[in-house]
């Protein structure tokens, strides 16, 4: 299949999100606010776009097992939602994510997930990076290990992320997607790129920066995987407040970075 590549998408893309649905100076302002800048570290979410750390012990994660077994969904368990956040948060993810934004952060959309053994591909599962704000990360907290080919999202690195972006494939139409990457850079001309496949331990948090980093999902061969997932953008409060005192996280279905109260609601995407 020929890719039409689009090079201009990612900056329609930012004037989409960044400027019309306001999350551009909402960054600025979450940075003026910030009072924490002494517990900004070097982390591996700045250098290399995504970062792995260990959080819920064995129990811990047996314990959340049995309630996906039961259907856990975060319109209907909230509770559950906020309690894993505590826990994370407690960690030094907290730390990665303020040295990433330079500000407080909250979480606006999150969900559980359980992708079943031989799930049936998608448009959606070819190497992409999410379309929203140019700074937001997605958080995914695991329950289930990776399998022995440490089968999970899997990433490229950033230089070649920002290369094809200006080349027009980062944000291609989502059948234009692909699943090989070599498929790509060979047709380019380009060196290929090795791919960075983490492997995951129940209870394993990654954090990456899905507007800058190509990633792509695989499909789980051995047994169902179970995690959950949440989309983070700058905040100007701590997240617990932002939480506590309004309906967010919203379910990661709907419209996840919807334009900020007092921005346009319809704008050029
Ligand atoms: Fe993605």
């Amino acid at each position: 299949m020929e890719i039409e590549l689009k090079p201009q998408r990612y900056k329609e893309v930012i004037a989409h999100y960044d400027v019309a649905c306001g999350y551009g100076p909402q960054l600025l302002a979450a940075q003026k606010a910030f009072g924490r800048a002494g517990n900004i570290i070097d982390t591996e979410l700045n250098a290399a776009g995504v970062v792995k750390r260990s959080v819920f012990s064995e129990t811990e994660c047996a314990e959340i097992n049995a309630k996906f077994a039961a259907g856990l969904r975060q319109e209907f368990d909230r509770d559950v939602t906020i309690q894993l956040f505590k826990r994370i948060f407690a960690t030094d993810i907290d730390k990665d994510i303020i040295s990433y934004f330079g500000s407080e952060y909250f979480p606006i959309g999150s969900d559980f997930y359980e992708t079943p053994v031989d799930e049936t591909l998608r448009e959606s599962d070819g190497w992409h990076c999410d379309a929203g704000p140019s700074k937001h990360l997605i958080m995914a907290a695991y329950f289930t290990p990776s399998e022995a080919d440490a089968a999970n999202t899997i990433f490229l690195n950033k230089e070649i992320t920002h290369y094809m972006k200006e080349a027009g494939y980062v944000f291609c139409n989502i059948q234009h997607r692909i699943t090989h990457f070599d498929v790509l850079t060979d047709a380019m001309s380009l060196p290929r790129v090795p791919v960075n496949a983490l492997e995951i331990k129940a209870g394993d948090v990654v954090v990456f920066d899905a507007p800058n980093l190509l990633h792509r999902r695989l499909i789980p061969k051995i047994a169902p995987r179970r995690l959950m997932m949440t989309a983070l953008c700058p905040s100007f409060k701590p997240w617990v407040e932002v939480v506590e005192n309004s309906n967010f996280p919203l379910p990661l279905d709907g419209e996840t970075f919807p334009p900020l109260p007092g921005y346009a609601q319809e704008s050029a995407s």
